[in-house]
C-alpha cells in the first residue's frame, strides 16, 4: 500500500485525509493518507522521522510551507517564484516541491475573469503570496491593492514575485483600503481574521463602494465568515474557502498519481 500524509500544526481539523482517502477509495488505488502534526519547535527531527516513513508524497500546511523550502532537493520554478510549499512529491529519495495553492486559489473565479479588473488582497503571509501569484498569472487584472498591517511583509511580497508582475501594484494599510478611488471587482481575505479566537471580527468592513465586488474569503471554517455574511446582506457574490482546498487537494493528487479527483469526489465536499 502506498502512503501519503500531510504535516503541519494544528491539524485537529484538517479534511485532507478525507478528501484524498475517498479519491483514492473511488479510483480502486491501494493507497492511504495521514495525518502527521508536528510541533513547530520540533520541525527538523520531525522530518528526519518523515523520511523513515516511506511516504509516495505529503502536503504541508501553516505553519511550515516557508520552512520547508530548505528541506527540497528540487523546486518547481514556479513554487519557487512563489515562495511557499504546499505539495512534496517523493521521487525515489528526492524531495521535490510544488505549490498547488495558486491553481485551487483561480478554479472558482475562472467564470468571473472577464469582470475582475481591480482586485484588493487582504494580507500578505504565505497564503497571499499564491492569490497574488494566482491573479497575475491566470488573470486579467490592471490593478492589484495589496493591504497588510504589516506593510514591510507586503514590500517583500512584491520584491520575490517581481518577474511575474505586468500591472499596477500598490501596497497600502488595512486602515485605507476604504480610501482608493478605482472600483474594486474583487476583495480577497488571505489574513485569519474571521476564524478561531477571530471568529466574530472582519479585517475589513463591506461599505456601500464594495457593492459590486466578489467577496472571496479563503476561510472554510466557520463556511460563512463574518466578512462573507455582511457581504453577503449587501448583495455581493461571496465565495469562501472550501473550493480553494479541494481544488488544491485534487492538484497535489494529479502530481503524485497523475489522475484528478473523479468527479464524485468534488461534489461530495463542495455540495
Ligand atoms: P498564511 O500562510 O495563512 O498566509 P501567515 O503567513 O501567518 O498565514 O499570514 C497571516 C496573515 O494574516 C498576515 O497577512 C497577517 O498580517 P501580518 O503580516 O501583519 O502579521 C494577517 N493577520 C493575522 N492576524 C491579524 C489581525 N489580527 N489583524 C490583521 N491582520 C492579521
Amino acid at each position: 500500500m502506498d502512503k501519503y500524509g500531510i504535516i503541519g500544526f494544528p491539524l485537529s481539523h484538517s479534511i485532507s485525509p478525507q478528501i484524498h482517502n475517498l479519491a483514492f477509495k473511488t479510483l480502486k488505488i491501494d493507497a492511504q493518507y495521514e495525518k502527521f502534526k508536528i510541533d513547530p519547535s520540533d520541525f527538523e527531527n520531525a522530518i528526519s522521522y518523515i523520511k523513515t516513513r516511506g511516504w509516495k508524497g505529503f502536503n504541508v500546511t501553516i505553519p511550515f510551507k516557508e520552512r520547508i523550502i530548505a528541506l527540497l532537493d528540487e523546486i518547481d520554478p514556479i513554487s519557487a517564484e512563489i515562495g511557499a510549499i504546499n505539495t512534496v512529491k517523493v521521487s525515489g529519495n528526492r524531495w521535490i516541491g510544488f505549490n498547488t495553492d495558486y491553481l485551487g486559489f483561480m478554479r472558482p473565479l475562472e467564470n468571473d475573469l472577464n469582470n475582475i479588473n481591480s482586485a484588493l488582497v487582504l494580507g500578505a503571509g504565505g497564503a497571499a503570496r499564491a492569490v497574488v501569484y494566482g491573479l497575475l498569472e491566470k488573470s486579467n487584472i490592471k490593478n492589484l491593492i495589496i493591504a497588510n498591517r504589516t506593510k514591510s511583509r507586503a514590500e517583500k511580497l512584491l520584491q520575490s514575485l517581481k518577474n511575474t508582475i505586468k500591472v499596477n501594484i500598490d501596497i497600502i494599510d488595512l486602515n485605507d483600503v476604504y480610501k482608493p478611488d478605482i472600483p474594486i471587482n474583487l476583495i480577497v481575505n488571505t489574513t485569519s481574521v474571521g476564524m478561531g479566537a477571530l471568529k466574530e471580527e472582519t479585517p475589513v468592513k463591506i461599505l456601500k463602494k464594495f457593492n459590486n465586488s466578489i467577496i472571496y474569503d479563503l476561510i472554510y471554517n466557520p463556511k460563512k465568515s463574518k466578512l462573507l455574511q455582511l457581504a453577503q446582506a449587501q448583495g455581493c457574490k461571496i465565495i469562501n474557502g472550501l473550493p480553494m482546498l479541494i481544488y488544491q487537494a485534487d492538484e497535489s493528487f494529479k502530481i503524485w498519481t497523475d489522475k484528478h479527483f473523479p468527479e464524485m469526489v468534488i461534489n461530495n465536499f463542495l455540495s
